[in-house]
Formats: C-alpha cells, structure tokens, sequence
C-alpha cells in the first residue's frame, strides 16, 4: 500500500532502543531533510510525562547518542515530537492516544506505528489500536524483535499482528538489513557479472558467517538468558546474511521478488544435526585488554544459556550441494567483527606442481572476504608469482585485491542501520522487512536445532572471555579439514 506517513507513533518512546536508535535516527534524517516535511512523531509508554519533559529526554538521548556533527539543528527535531502516557495492557487508554495522534496529522494522513515494547504487550496494544479505531487502511505496524522464542509463540504473535494488518502493510525489523554493507552483498552479487557464474558448489568450496562481539551480557539480564545466541542472533541475523547469500538472483529488487528467494533458501536449509553444533559460555577473562567477569558472575546464577553458537549448516538445493556454511557467532570474543568469507575451490590441476621450489610456494585456493563491521571492505585473494628469478620456475603467493568501502565512497555518511528502516517504514516499501514465511522458516530451523540439543543433553562448554569460544568449535571445522578465518 503506497502512501507516505505523516505521522510516526512510537511505543517504548522511552526505551533503550528507542533512545540509542530510533530517536537519533530520526534526528539524523530530519537533519538531513530526509523526513517527509510534515511528519510528526508521537512517543508513547507508561513513564507519566508531557510533551515537554519528552523532549527533554530525547535530547539528552541525541546528545548521547548522536554525533554532533549529525543533530542539525535538534531544535527543529524535538518540536515534531509530543508525548501521550499509555498503559498498553488496559483498553481504556487508547482513546485519548488515537485523538492525540489524529490531532498530530491530517484527517486522510497516514500513520505508521513503531512498537519497539516487550512482545508480551504486542497483543494489547493490538487490541488497543483496533479498539480506538486505529488499524484502517492508512496504517501501517512495524515490529521489532524478539518475535517470539520459538515457531509457535512466533505464529501467535503474527497472527495477533495479522487480525489487524494485512501482510502488506506490516514491518518486522531485522536491523542488519538496515546496514549499508548488508545491502551491498547484493549489489556485489548482481550488479556484477563476475561472481554469479562462480557462485555455486563447482567454484565455492565453502562459505563462512561470522558475528562477533566484544560485549558481554550488557545488563540485558533478564532477555538474554532466556534467549541465548542461537534465538539472539543466529534465528535472524545470522540467517537473513545465510539467505542474502544464498539466493538465486531476484527478478528485480523489489519486496516480493528479493523475500521470495530468499524464503526459498531458508526453507532448504537441512536440519542441523546436534554433532554439527557447538555451544559455548564465557568465563572470566580478558577481551581488549580488560578484565572482564565470566557469564554466569555477570549473571548472579548458574545457566544453561549459551552465549556463542557454532553451526555448519547446509542449503539443500542443486546451487548449494556439498557447499557448508559455517556459522558462528558469540559475545565476549577478542574483536568485534561481522564478516562472510568464501572459500573457492582449488585449481582443478596445478601447472607449477614438480617444479623445484614451487612447494614452498604453495599454491592456495582464491577466497573472498566481505567485512561487514565495524570495516567495510571487501577482499579477493589471487595468487600471484613472486618477482623474482627463482630457479626452476615460478613461486608464488597469495596478494589481496581490496575495496575499502570508506575510500571509495569517502564523501558518504555513515548512517544508523535504522535510518534506512525507519525512512522505508515512514514510505512503506517492505524490501528490507522480514516477511511472516521467512520469519516462521527461520524459526523452524532453529526449533529443530533446540529439539537436538535437548535430545542429545547439549550444554555449554565453557570458553574464556576473549577467546574464539569453546576449542569444540575449532574442532567442528577442523574436522572438514577448514579453519575459521581470523
Ligand atoms: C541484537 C542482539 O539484535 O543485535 C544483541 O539482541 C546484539 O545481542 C546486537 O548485540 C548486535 O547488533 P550490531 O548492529 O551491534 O551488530
């Protein structure tokens, strides 16, 4: 449905999100007169405050989480925002909202609704909305995660959003389709004739995913023990990265054609088997040079929950047969770093083989690396002959041909994953929104994994905070004969 919000309401106004991302984002835009002219912003949540008190929470929030040099002029900003306090679990509430919100616009205007709450108040506040005559066809919902802890509790939510909003006009973030470097993975795999005749189990020998991070539980007590990183990042991240991939080429870029293949990638995904897993939990130890408590000290408790994950999964379809992927991801590592590397296969016969010196020469397989954070760059290894006049012939070795995004594109801004998601929300093209069947696939994959790692009794080996995780996940690519790339 194509119209244009002219106004923005945004439950969990005073979150953690809300005041980390969203509001900077949006500050950002405004700045740089990306906003529809008109556009206003209602923040909504159970704080008691007004309009002005907002503001002032919103400033402190920009000023902590915005680059000067990106506010503009915050004045400006902070005079689109107002305020409505709202107990989402009581109906009653939801009117004086929607007369607030129908004050902030015009009457034919449309809305688009952020809920950035805890899932449990996504049915309320649904109900809420229908009660107060807020779900018309000028309204458009976007959802942020957790959507559910598994397939089923996931299904409940959607079909909470679903009694309300078509498909069409609901928005599931996830925020690593929001990064520039994410979204470039396709225009390197389409916009180029190089890679696509190359990218399939004839060349690929085998693609790996890397998430890692240098945090650790960040105070998240409560959410992230009973998520873990295989539900907290693997369930979406990890698989929208496995899926933008994978896919076949899309006839075009838009929402239906791009969420078509890739849904089909993440259906063919075969069940991982528990023995192609590795779990991890942090101790103490130290990650850039500081001492950092173990997991469970951070914590207060002993637990089960994992915090890296190892899976070498597989796609199973005529492009990808025989390819792994291998996937990992965990907090507490020596570095923060998200990339994809693709390994091709050797040459099928070396001409340099017999000669003398040419086994100190080694002739390595050609690989692709695509650093998505906190670089940007993007790196093939070729082989090439060492200058030189060694006897007997050719040594050779491996010299990297490299794109550093930053450089290329010096005069770019770097932005907030959210700054696109917001504008395509506020716009209404769903391209970079997570549609229902991906999200169910994703969580089917993931249940499977869950269902092994209970048959079988799986917990968490320990690793040192700082370290790669567990030596398991060494093993589990070892085994294959591959390490993971560092
Ligand atoms: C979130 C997870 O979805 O992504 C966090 O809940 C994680 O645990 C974060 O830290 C990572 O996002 P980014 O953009 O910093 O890589």
């Amino acid at each position: 449905t194509q119209f244009t919000a002219d106004r923005l309401l945004l439950f969990g106004a005073t979150g953690d999100l809300a005041r980390r991302k969203l509001l900077p984002s949006l500050c950002a835009l405004c700045a740089d007169g990306l906003l529809p002219e008109d556009l206003t912003i209602i923040g909504t949540a159970r704080s008691e405050l007004d309009d002005g008190e907002f503001r002032q929470m919103a400033r402190a929030a920009l000023e902590k989480f915005l680059p000067a040099q990106r506010r503009g002029s915050m004045a400006t900003f902070l005079n689109r925002l107002s305020y409505q306090t709202l107990d989402a679990t009581t109906i009653e509430g939801f009117d004086a909202l929607a007369e607030k919100v129908n004050a902030s616009g015009k009457a034919d205007g449309g809305l688009a609704i952020f809920l950035s709450t805890a899932p449990s108040l996504f049915g309320p506040t649904i109900a809420g909305l229908q009660h107060a005559g807020m779900t018309g066809e000028n309204v458009r919902m976007c959802l942020e995660k957790p959507l559910g802890t598994d397939l089923e509790s996931s299904a409940a939510i959607n079909d909470a959003v679903a009694a309300a909003f078509p498909e069409d006009r609901i928005f599931r973030i996830d925020h690593y389709l929001g990064k520039e470097t994410v979204q470039n993975l396709l225009a390197l795999r389409f916009a180029n004739i190089l890679f696509e005749p190359i990218w399939n189990s004839n060349v690929i020998e085998h693609v790996q995913i890397t998430v890692a991070e240098t945090v650790g539980l960040e105070g998240r007590v409560s959410f992230y023990d009973d998520a873990g990183a295989l539900r907290d990042m693997v369930q979406n991240h990890m698989l929208q990265l496995l899926a933008l991939v994978a896919m076949e080429p899309p006839t075009s870029f838009d929402a239906t054609a791009v969420r078509d293949e890739k849904v089909k990638v993440l259906r063919a995904l075969r069940p991982a088997k528990a023995s192609e897993t590795v779990t991890g939990q942090y101790r103490a130890g130290a990650v850039e040079g500081q001492a950092v408590p173990g997991y469970d000290e951070e914590l207060g408790k002993a637990s089960d929950t994992e915090t890296f994950a190892a899976i070498k999964a597989h796609v199973d379809n005529w492009r990808w047969k025989g390819v792994p992927f291998y996937l990992r991801t965990g907090k507490r590592m020596p570095e923060r770093v998200t990339e994809i590397f693709v390994q091709f296969r050797c040459v099928p016969h070396s001409i340099f083989e017999g000669r003398s010196n040419t086994a100190a020469a080694g002739l390595q397989p050609n690989s692709l690396l695509i650093e998505i954070q906190p670089e940007e760059n993007i790196t093939l290894s070729l082989m090439a002959k060492v200058p030189g006049l060694d006897e007997g012939g050719v040594r050779l070795r491996e010299v990297p041909l490299q794109i550093a995004m930053p450089d290329a594109f010096a005069e770019a801004e770097r932005r907030i994953a959210y700054e696109r998601l917001l504008l395509d929300l506020i716009k209404g093209d769903q391209t970079l929104f997570v549609r229902r069947d991906e999200v169910e696939a994703q969580w089917h994959w993931i249940d499977a994994i869950r269902a092994a790692w209970e048959a079988d009794g799986v917990t968490p080996k320990t690793y040192t905070a700082g370290s790669w995780g567990p030596s398991a996940a060494i093993a589990l690519a070892e085994r294959d004969g591959v390490s993971w790339h560092e």
